[in-house]
């Protein structure tokens, strides 16, 4: 690349352009990165400096207009010059049989193939390309008309600005869904949460709302992604190819993103073990659907087909059970958190949602029960998705009973009675009792005894529970202070395991700077950061009289994580409970990254059980080695480590063609 990037402004500005098109492409199209993110990097910026110079040079498809513009009042009106339609809905075997039926007879065939696709529970919308550049993208609306939100979807990297290849038409409008990968929401809600701001009740709706902001820089901000897999306005007509497949395809070829789940089915037995297959795998797709769906295959045989009020007849939305279901609720109890959140959560009437009993759900915070209106003995939707927290997505107000209760946050903490608080700038309340507050010191004391912290096995709930509530343990200091006569007297708890939990405390004083600042449960300061921090203080007296000024020169550490640490610190009770750990005799190793050149900065996915370590230890010796370890495989991994019963993660390594290797291969390349 370096050997003929060209010198000549005019000429490099031209070559970034492209160059950077094609890292976006490999990275969000393909999931292939082809360069560190630091060197994309380099080269926008180099765009940027360009565009600062040259201002006339900038045109609507230069990757720097990814950022968002100027905020607009309201969105134009667009009219579809080809409608879009929806899909007829099946949830039944015998539906899916009459659809085949109906197609075979309209077509006087004895056969017809199918192309099936994932159904994405997202948003359409409508992406117009003339000469191959990205000029106008629309919201579906009422099918007629939707809204123009160009500013918006061309913030979506995902998209192309322009289409690559040779074939394409003067005009080329592009049909698919907006969406959002279920980890990407995870990580915004999240982000959203430490900051207090507004969370997202799920994907759909995220990007939904992200999509409708008038201010496209917020837009830019909102981890959105798309998939292509239809077609509206075309010219010329004679550019069409005969089969959706093929369509899709293409699509690819113009560098389109296209959900790879598809494939053709040629009898209804092909479509309901597509059906089954992709069922199978739903819970484990990075994103959200809610069903299939089975187009007929050839463009004229659909055209021969036609239409049906607002819906093809050619096609058919094939549903899976939702992952929703109505329940009452039976009250509104608080939990307290390890920083004092306070988080009201809806008791409810056991339901099952897609084949899990749930009882509770999250209302995630006091706005968000006045915003869904939420009130006891009320009929609400409960969803569940992935591993994620159940939780209440809307109320069904036509049977709320007219004895419906209120919630009322309580002015005091349900486990210490200390004051509720909350920030005028904050969407979550607080206990304010701090440490005094049992609930906050016992989820204190077990994030401070967890794994990746001071590992202190066999320091479990049950025990914490009991230690906290007989007063033995106010703090973590406390812990090294118990005797064995005090931990035996627990409940289940005989002379053997006090003697093994004794034990794992004394040990977990010989432990590292990273994982001690990690166990103390600083907001914000998630394990990642604490590994920062260690590297750059390198003493706990040194982190604990940092300055603001200083800690915002550490790797990652913006202002909001700078201010709480220094909170904790300002707070006496922190400083002495630290002075009285280090007093206790912790050793507080610092790493040094021993970088090894085979694994450096390669991605790593561990899966099943290893022989002689275990998978906390081995992504360890990996990071040490200045690998990165991640929990999915995708074309972004460069090893998986599989162990004996390796599960998905192995059968998606093998299907992605990513190398897989074994516990003493890993160990190999580590020497
Ligand atoms: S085709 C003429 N394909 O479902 C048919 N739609 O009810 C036009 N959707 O508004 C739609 N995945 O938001 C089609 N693979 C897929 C889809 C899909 C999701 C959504 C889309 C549309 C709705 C139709």
């Amino acid at each position: 690349m370096s050997l003929n990037s060209p010198t000549n402004l005019a000429e490099r500005y031209v070559f970034l352009q492209a160059e950077l098109a094609r890292l976006e492409h490999a990275y969000y199209v393909l999931d292939n990165p082809l360069l560190p993110d630091i060197e994309y990097d380099r080269l926008y910026r180099e765009l940027l400096e360009i565009e600062a110079a040259h201002p006339e040079w900038i045109t609507p498809e230069s990757l720097s207009q990814r950022v968002g513009g100027v905020a607009l009042k309201e969105f134009d009106s667009v009219t579809h010059e080809v409608p879009m339609l929806s899909l007829n809905n099946a949830f039944e075997e015998s539906e899916l049989v009459a659809f085949d039926r109906r197609c075979r007879e309209g077509l006087h065939a004895d056969h017809v193939a199918y192309a099936g696709e994932l159904k994405f529970d997202g948003l359409a919308i409508s992406l117009r390309y003339e000469n191959g550049s990205l000029v106008r993208a629309a919201t579906r609306g009422d099918g007629a008309s939707g809204e123009d939100v160009t500013a918006n979807i061309k913030t979506i990297r995902a998209i192309p600005l322009k289409l690559t290849g040779k074939n394409i038409p003067k005009v080329l409008e592009v049909r698919g869904e907006v969406f959002m990968y279920l980890q990407d929401f995870q990580k915004m809600n999240q982000q959203a949460a430490a900051l207090g701001d507004k969370e997202f009740a799920n994907p759909r709706n995220a990007a939904a709302g992200s999509l409708r902001q008038l201010d496209s820089k917020i837009t830019a901000k909102r981890p959105l992604s798309f998939f292509a897999y239809g077609l509206g306005a075309l010219d010329p007509q004679s550019w069409l190819p005969q089969t959706h497949e093929e369509l899709l395809n293409t699509y690819v070829e113009l560098g389109l993103p296209v959900c790879s789940e598809r494939r053709v089915l040629h009898s209804v037995s092909e479509i309901l073990t597509f059906y089954q297959e992709i069922g199978a795998k739903r819970d484990s797709l990075p994103y959200d659907i809610d069903g299939v769906v089975y187009k007929v295959n050839s463009f004229a045989e659909q055209a021969k087909l036609g239409f049906v009020s607002r819906a093809p007849r050619f096609a058919l939305a094939h549903k899976y059970p939702a992952q929703e279901a109505l329940t009452t609720v039976l009250g509104i109890d608080v939990q307290v958190g390890r920083t004092g959140a306070i988080t009201p959560v809806a008791r409810l009437s056991p339901v099952e949602v897609g084949g899990v009993t749930v009882t509770n759900a999250t209302l995630h915070n006091e706005d968000e029960v006045k915003r869904k209106d939420v009130r006891i003995g009320d009929t609400v939707s409960v969803r569940r998705a992935g591993d994620v927290i159940p939780e209440v997505v809307s109320v069904i107000k036509d049977r709320r009973p007219i004895d419906a209760k209120e919630f009322v946050m309580p002015l005091r903490c349900p486990v210490c009675d200390s004051h509720i608080e909350r920030l005028a700038d904050e969407a979550v309340a607080r206990c304010s009792g701090g440490l005094f507050c049992g609930a906050q010191r016992k989820q204190a004391l077990i994030h401070f005894a967890h794994r990746r912290a001071l590992d202190i096995e066999g320091l479990g709930e049950k025990i914490v529970d009991q230690l906290v509530d007989q007063n033995l343990v106010r703090t973590p200091a406390d812990l090294y202070r118990l005797g064995f006569t005090a931990l035996a007297n627990l409940e289940r708890m005989g002379e053997k395991s006090a003697d093994n939990l004794i034990q794992a405390i004394n040990a977990s004083r010989n432990t590292t700077l990273a994982r001690f600042i990690f166990a103390l449960g600083i907001r914000h300061v998630g394990e990642t950061t604490a590994k920062d921090l260690a590297n750059h203080y390198r003493t706990m007296h040194a982190l604990m009289d940092a300055s603001m000024d200083d800690l915002l020169t550490v790797k990652d550490v913006g202002p909001v994580v700078a201010d709480s640490i220094i909170s904790f610190m300002q707070e006496a009770h922190n400083r002495e409970v630290i002075e009285q750990l280090l007093a206790s005799g912790m050793l507080l190793a610092v790493e040094e990254k021993i970088i090894s050149a085979a694994v450096a900065g390669k991605t790593f996915v561990l899966t099943g059980t290893f022989p002689t370590m275990t998978r906390d230890e081995a992504k360890d010796l990996l990071e040490k080695a200045g690998a990165k370890v991640a929990g999915s495989v995708s074309k972004k991994t460069d090893y998986v480590v599989a162990g004996t019963d390796a599960g998905s993660k192995l059968t998606k390594a093998e299907e992605l063609g990513v190398p897989v290797i074994d516990e003493a291969a890993m160990l190999e390349l580590l020497k």
